[in-house]
């Protein structure tokens, strides 16, 4: 399996075996097996869009392997505030670095980014497309809590229709065989050309509005944040805004071992007092970012095998 030199896009790019590979290169990470491996290693971190996990994640996942980091949490401290264009930005900054980690509120420019990039681009979410080292993270923490990643019943719940991280899941879920529950308002549904990819792969998927119908029967509840910054009319946003929320009472319609997964940041989706219950593993998932992104700027850089 060779990662070197290759950039990270979307999950689309990607095949099973090297999701396993990566998972299992992950978990080497978290057993301690790998150090030093961003040694002498200049990483970028290109944040033209907010980030509280992705950006720290990756920041720390650098350090803790010895390498070295430039690069901004805000498009306003860059050129890009002076109209230099994302192209010539990514041409600069591939010069001075080894590899560079961007997020983006367009849609596609990771990809942009490496077109005209020498070194591996690695998308740390663009727009409403993809955000494929959280599904790397997401994979890792599922296998964790349940053995494996095949034949599993998954909930996506929340803003399916411009949540990144669902459209990357989806397309990852796509490998092991599992049966998909979209549950969302009828506003905030996948977009078709993710029912339409799921029928080519023949996953069986479902659509609900309620989230009690289905959740017993569920392996993984993954909520999402209705993702306010992407609504282009504020009115569309109120009609959906708070439309669904889990409260520790909420918990009885979970099975046993349903486990609540969410990316975060989260807003009123999950209350808070939901935090000890031990099927919420949502702050696991973030730990698990840091292993996940070691274990990739590792196999990019060619300093993990
Ligand atoms: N999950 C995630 O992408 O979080 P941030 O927006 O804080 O990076």
């Amino acid at each position: 399996m060779n990662f070197v030199g290759k950039s990270i896009i979307s999950i689309n790019d990607m095949n099973k075996e090297e999701l396993d590979y990566i998972l299992v290169k992950s978990k080497e990470v978290k057993e301690g097996k790998w150090k030093n491996t961003l040694s002498g290693k200049i990483i970028a971190t290109l944040f033209f869009e907010p980030s509280t996990r992705t950006r720290l994640s990756f920041e720390t996942a650098i350090l803790k392997q010895n390498g070295q980091i430039i690069g901004f949490a805000s498009s306003d401290v860059s050129s890009t505030k002076k109209g230099e264009s994302l192209s010539d930005s990514i041409k600069n900054i591939s010069r001075y670095v080894d590899a560079i980690v961007m997020r983006h509120p367009v849609e596609g420019a990771a990809r942009r980014a490496a077109e005209v990039s020498n070194k591996p681009i690695i998308n740390g979410g663009d727009g409403a497309n993809q955000h494929p080292t959280q599904t790397l993270l997401d994979l890792f923490t599922i296998n964790e809590v349940k053995g494996h990643l095949n034949n599993l019943k998954i909930g996506l719940m929340g803003d399916l229709k411009f949540g990144r991280t669902i459209h990357s899941l989806l397309m990852a879920l796509s490998f092991y065989n599992c049966e998909i529950h979209f549950i969302s308002p009828e506003l905030l549904r996948v977009p078709d050309y993710y029912y339409d990819f799921l029928k080519k792969k023949n996953v069986n998927f479902y659509i609900h509005e309620d989230f009690r119908e289905i959740s017993k029967d569920l392996d993984i509840l993954y909520c999402t944040r209705i993702q306010k910054e992407r609504f282009s009319d504020p009115i569309e946003y109120l009609k959906v805004a708070g439309s669904y929320k889990i409260s520790k009472e909420d918990l009885k319609y979970l099975g046993e071992s349903t486990y609540l997964m969410h990316p975060l940041p989260r807003v009123d989706e999950i209350s808070p007092e939901v935090d000890n219950d031990r099927r919420a593993i949502y702050f696991d998932q973030a730990e698990n970012g840091v292993y996940v992104r070691e274990a990739l700027l590792g196999l990019v850089l060619g300093t993990i095998k």
